[in-house]
């Protein structure tokens, strides 16, 4: 689940090949192009095999997007089964040096606000209202509303009329917007780790007239805050270790009674971080929906618990 990838230059700063110089390629996938830093295989059938950089315009013009938010990171995911990715049978059936990509370029590394001339408008619909907002490169799934989230959000009960609610991981700020958009009496904590993300979904909040999202960095959010509601598309590419201590951090902090709701991909280790939540974390999880290739999970506090 999982996109940033709307850099047009790759990292050398050149712009991405002439298309026309690429060859078409069977099926319909997309070929490498000379300079593109991502593995795009040819040779293999999606889900790829190889990590993918977020700067393979050529990628992105063939509408991969989703594809590449669907793949699984150079973090091993012990979780996730083992047959799920067609991986090359020898390097000789694989032409394309895989490039490890370091978890930092997918979402970890902290980018400024987009500039005007970066943000683009973008027309969708957020619970249930025909909305506008403004997404920009550089930030997770600026598309659109994530097939992921979409799902989140189509199968989630009603949040509470009221209390704190919190977003891990906002990206420009679909989950957020909506959480605020369904529970205007309620404070919405929009939390991410880059300023870019932060910054898009506070000008979003405020192009909707929603004064009751507040964005903050994990830092910033008061320690002693308990959550009537935690909803999140969490970025799991940061590898398991990582996101076990993420969720370990903000999961506990449900009221009692109160329920955290995820979207995980079933092969990037749903039902893994399900287990692993009920057990070490000792709070209760469980498949509250399973659609497509993904798992809402339900991580309820019992009251009194
Ligand atoms: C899968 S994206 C979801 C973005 C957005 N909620 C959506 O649904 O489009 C995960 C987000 O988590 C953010 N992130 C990564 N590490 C984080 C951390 N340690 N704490 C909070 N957010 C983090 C990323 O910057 C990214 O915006």
């Amino acid at each position: 689940m999982t996109s940033s990838r709307s850099a047009s230059l790759n990292p050398s700063g050149r712009a991405a090949a002439n298309s026309a110089s690429i060859p078409r390629r069977r099926l319909g996938r997309p070929t490498r192009s000379p300079d593109c830093t991502c593995c795009v295989c040819p040779l293999i059938a999606p889900p790829l095999a190889h990590p993918v950089s977020n700067t393979c315009s050529n990628a992105v013009k063939r509408g991969w997007g989703q594809l590449l938010d669907d793949i699984p990171t150079t973090s091993p995911d012990t979780t996730a089964p083992a047959t799920t990715h067609r991986r090359p049978a020898s390097p000789r059936s694989c032409p394309v040096t895989p490039r490890v990509i370091p978890v930092t370029e997918h979402y970890f590394t902290d980018s400024p606000a987009a500039t005007d001339a970066e943000r683009r408008p973008r027309q969708l619909t957020l619970a249930g209202r025909e909305v506008t907002v403004e997404t920009a490169g550089g930030i997770f799934s600026p598309g659109g509303v994530d097939k992921a989230t979409a799902i989140l959000l189509d199968e989630v009960p009603a949040p509470p009329a009221a209390g704190d609610l919190l977003d891990i991981g906002c990206g420009w700020g679909p989950i957020a917007l909506s959480l605020a958009l369904l529970s205007p009496e309620a404070t919405v904590w929009a939390v991410d780790v880059t300023e870019r993300a932060l910054d898009l979904t506070r000008r979003n909040a405020a192009t909707l007239g929603l004064t009751n999202v507040r964005t903050a960095r994990p830092d910033e959010v008061p320690a002693d805050l308990a959550f009537a509601a935690i909803w999140s598309n969490p970025p799991i590419r940061i590898g398991k270790p990582a996101v076990q201590e993420l969720l370990g951090t903000w999961l506990p902090r449900l009221t009692q009674g109160a329920d955290a709701h995820l979207v995980i991909g079933k092969n990037l280790g749903a039902d893994g971080y399900a287990r692993w939540i009920t057990d070490e974390l000792g709070l209760p999880t469980e498949r509250a929906a399973t659609s497509k290739s993904f798992r809402v999970l339900r991580t309820s506090r019992p009251a009194g618990g």
